[in-house]
């Protein structure tokens, strides 16, 4: 997983497989960044009170977050990432 910043937005890359996915890189519970979580199977996992986000949809798998991330769509074109925000 890698963070990066775009203006004022704050991406979450992470990769799984052969798959890229992209999210906002700040939990919806407070303010934790899912770069420094751990991604698995199940997502990306928030380092500070464990929810899971799944990296399709956004939608948190456990509380306590409740809210969904935002979610990207990735493009790989020629070794390049490209994130539509
Ligand atoms: S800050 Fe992410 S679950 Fe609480």
């Amino acid at each position: 997983m890698l963070r990066f910043d775009h203006g004022d937005k704050k991406i979450l890359l992470a990769r799984r497989g052969e798959k890229i996915f992209a999210t906002d890189v700040m939990c919806t519970h407070e303010e934790a960044d899912l770069s420094t979580g751990f991604l698995s199977e199940q997502g990306v996992t928030c380092p500070l009170h464990l929810s899971v986000f799944n990296l399709d949809s956004g939608v948190p798998q456990n509380p306590p977050a409740e809210e969904s991330v935002a979610t990207y769509n990735v493009k790989i074109d020629a070794g390049a990432i490209y994130v539509e925000i």
